[in-house]
């Protein structure tokens, strides 16, 4: 998904053997729609090409503080730039910044950014234990400088400890999460997510097949445009959008839980979670074995109805989704009366096309007010896009409705 789309990064690499990494971050940013503007120091060039990174960023890299031209390229760069990430950042260079030295281009973009930076130290575990790099670095926090790592582990010099540059995938994390904390912030939007595990034995659950996919593509969506979004997620194998405060339950009781606690002091729930109705009326203790039994009967309870209980709170916009495998309409009305909704999303898993698993889902939106507004098939990351501007809509018109006049 394009959380990026229109986010536009300068990036410093300096002199340390992480610099390899940063083509995995470019990589990352671009595939995430953000455009990747690299400047490099000249130590930097020891370990990494200027051509590669330009081929990865699709652009020329920045490179001379003296060019022929006589462009200011350290003022452009970073007033262009709504985030400069420095990575690697190496002591040298973390050293110069506290020191407000400008002695090649990035040194330069440095000292000019009135952009967030956020940095991933680099470098030996002695040189980052060293109490000069450790003063630079409290230095540099009080002055608002982000940091992510470094990881603690082998280094290239052969020593083990803190100073190993964070993953790619870490430091997007937290380049996505500055970007995208919206300055404006609608509210706090909770959404339910993938399916719950109902354990029967130690080995053993009852669950179903959403992977969550849905759900994790509107908390995409929900940061995005404007939300703080918690996540209470079933058991996926997805990772959490950036910007998203994940919380993992395995039960829908423990679904339950978090649901009421966090719905408590938001402003809308989405409950996009394949919750499972009933479970087994206790887990046994032990493996349950065969012991040559010809059928082995289960009894079920049922489980909590999560948002018909999250409805009830009067200070949050409820939105359900109805997986239906026929009579779709009929059925996401019954629901969306009987669970007392704003909206219900209703979707037909039995096509193997859309649905559960699939890349694709095709919805009818259903309001309370009975609107109804249909949803071709598309990418379910584009279905929680319209989705989300939807519930931004409806909480508009009726924050407008009830202005006073
Ligand atoms: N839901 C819930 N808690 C449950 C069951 C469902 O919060 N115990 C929510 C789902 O997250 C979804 C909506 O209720 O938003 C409808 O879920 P669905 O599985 O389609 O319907 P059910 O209420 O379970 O009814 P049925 O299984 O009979 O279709």
């Amino acid at each position: 998904m394009e959380y990026l789309k229109g986010k536009r990064i300068l990036l410093g690499v300096t002199g340390g053997i992480a610099a390899y990494k940063c083509c995995e971050l470019i990589r990352l940013l671009r595939k995430a729609g953000a455009g990747v503007r690299v400047v490099m120091t000249p130590a930097a060039e020891q370990f990494i090409t200027p051509l590669t990174l330009a081929t990865l960023s699709g652009a020329e890299v920045l490179r001379d503080l003296f060019p022929s031209g006589g462009s200011v390229d350290h003022i452009s760069s970073v007033r262009e730039a709504d985030l400069l990430i420095l990575a690697p950042a190496t002591a040298n260079t973390l050293a110069k910044m506290a020191g407000g030295i400008a002695d090649n281009l990035l040194t330069c973009c440095l000292l000019a950014a009135r952009i967030p930076v956020l940095a991933a130290p680099a470098m030996n575990c002695a040189m980052y234990e060293n109490p000069a790099t450790a003063a630079n670095i409290r230095t540099l926090r009080e002055r608002g400088v982000h940091f992510v790592g470094p990881d603690v582990g082998w280094q290239a010099c052969g020593e083990s400890g803190p100073g190993r540059m964070s993953a790619p995938e870490a430091i997007f994390r937290e380049a996505a999460d500055l970007l995208l904390r919206p300055g404006q912030i609608r509210g706090t939007m909770v959404i339910t997510a993938g399916p719950t595990e109902e354990p029967l034995d130690p080995v053993r659950t009852l669950t179903n097949r959403s992977s969550g996919r849905m759900g994790y593509a509107l908390a995409g969506a929900a940061a995005m445009l404007g939300w703080r979004v918690r996540l209470i997620s079933g058991p996926v194998t997805l990772d959490p959008p950036p910007a998203v405060d994940l919380i993992p339950v395995r039960t829908a009781a423990e679904m339950m839980d978090a649901a009421w606690r966090e719905a408590k002091e938001a402003d809308c729930f989405v409950g996009c979670a394949a919750v499972a109705d009933f479970r087994p009326d206790h887990a046994a203790r032990n493996k349950i074995k065969k012991c040559g039994e010809e059928s082995l009967k289960l009894t079920l309870v049922p489980n909590p109805d999560i948002i018909r209980t999250i409805a009830g709170l009067d200070t949050v916009l409820a939105v359900g989704f109805a997986a239906e495998t026929e009579h779709l309409a009929e059925y996401a009305r019954h629901k969306l009366a009987t669970k007392d909704l704003d909206l219900i999303v209703a979707n037909d898993v039995s096509s193997t096309e859309t649905g559960f698993g699939s890349e694709d889902n095709a919805a009818l939106m259903i309001f309370r007010d009975g609107r109804e507004v249909s949803l071709p098939r598309m990418r379910k990351e584009d279905m929680a896009l319209r989705i989300i501007s939807e519930i931004n809509d409806l909480l508009d018109r009726q924050s407008r409705e009830s202005a006073p006049v």
